[in-house]
């Protein structure tokens, strides 16, 4: 048996870890922390968890936690994350953070995040988890930076052309709309309902802090300089994203062709589906579930690749979850819808 700690239960990503937890046979868990005014049993914060999780959520206590766990999740706020690990991982844990705090180089994180990178020495070993491109890393790693949600989508969606892409200097342009609990459960005016229902719009158009993190990683999958314009958009849901991902060029290969390219890429991967030529994934397909689905076409000099995952899932839990069957040796659907 694993046992395992969840640091921020309270959150979406918390609440969204449980429940993955829950249904892998392998793990027991065996510590809950969150920011709580006393301690408090989860089942009384979340009624959903009575008669399946008996335990206290508590103020975290570094000590408490290492002790009881041997891995241990931190679904935290950016900042808080990398106050915490350095202490974890010196105990000799397993952690996969949730956070932006190791995605990055820290002159990146530091100009996009706004704020002083405090752990350098853990961000250098820290392995970007992405399965689909970095299982065998995964595989021998202590720590693990899960990736951002719009990434997941964003980067599954361009492995198999973006190096063709760059070096053919073509411009990529993605779209992405989010479902609500993207931002996590602490309300703000612009993702109260009233502003949500039955609107939607645009925000931080080529100014998102995702943007730098697909640009880096797929950067260094081509081994040059990739940049992605990106638009992201909130949708009056509450979980799911939809990336649509624009290429135009004249002299694009067939979409057969471009097709084969996706097949021979994600044959083997358990967690990413790929519709017919020319037919197109919807977030209901993906919702509740820890798959990728996606779509391609070409026409008129132009690919479209549409990409849709479960923010909490995919773009988060399920993929930590997916994470640690691999750092582990399970299989890494153990768990997993
Ligand atoms: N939401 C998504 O779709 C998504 C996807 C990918 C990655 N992420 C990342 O995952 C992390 C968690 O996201 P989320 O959506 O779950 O956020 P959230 O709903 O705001 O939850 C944050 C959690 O952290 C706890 N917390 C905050 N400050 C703390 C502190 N100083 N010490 C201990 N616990 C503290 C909160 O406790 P209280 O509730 O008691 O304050 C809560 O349990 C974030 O870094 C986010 O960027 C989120």
């Amino acid at each position: 048996m694993i046992k395992v700690g969840v640091v921020g239960a309270t959150g979406y990503t918390g609440e969204e870890l449980l429940e993955v937890l829950l249904r892998n046979p392998e793990v027991k868990i065996t510590c809950l922390s969150a920011l709580v005014e006393r301690e408090t049993m989860i089942s009384d914060l979340y009624p959903k968890f009575g008669k399946k999780i008996s335990l206290l959520c508590k103020n975290l206590d570094v000590e408490e936690v290492s002790a009881g766990s041997d891995v241990v999740f931190l679904a935290l706020p950016h900042t808080v994350s990398m106050a915490v690990a350095p202490q974890f991982l010196k105990n000799g844990k397993k952690v996969i953070d949730l956070s932006a705090d190791y995605r990055l180089p820290a002159e990146i994180y530091e100009e996009w995040y706004k704020t002083k990178h405090t752990d350098p020495e853990n961000l250098h070993d820290a392995v970007y988890g992405l399965p689909e491109l970095n299982r065998d890393k995964i595989k021998g790693a202590h720590f693990v930076a899960n990736p951002g949600c719009y990434p997941t989508g964003v980067i599954l969606g361009l492995l198999p052309v973006v190096k063709a892409v760059v070096d053919a200097g073509l411009t990529i342009i993605v779209d992405s709309k989010t479902g609500a609990t993207g931002a996590g459960r602490k309300g703000t005016i612009p993702l109260s309902f009233g502003e949500i229902d039955e609107n939607f719009y645009c925000y931080k158009a080529n100014e998102h802090q995702h943007m730098p993190e697909m640009e880096y990683i797929l950067s260094g999958v081509v081994g040059a300089e990739v940049q992605v314009n990106f638009a992201p958009h909130l949708l009056p849901i509450r979980r799911g994203i939809l990336s649509t991902i624009y290429i135009q060029h004249k002299g694009l290969p067939g979409e057969n062709e471009i097709h084969k390219m996706y097949e021979d890429h994600f044959r083997e991967e358990p967690f990413v589906r790929l519709r017919p030529p020319g037919e197109m994934p919807q977030i209901q397909d993906v919702a509740g579930t820890n798959f990728c689905d996606i779509g391609i076409k070409v026409a008129r000099g132009m690919l479209i690749i549409v990409t849709v995952i479960d923010n909490l899932l995919k773009g988060a839990s399920g993929q930590a979850l997916q994470n640690m069957n691999i750092m582990s040796g399970l299989d890494e659907r153990t768990g997993l819808l």
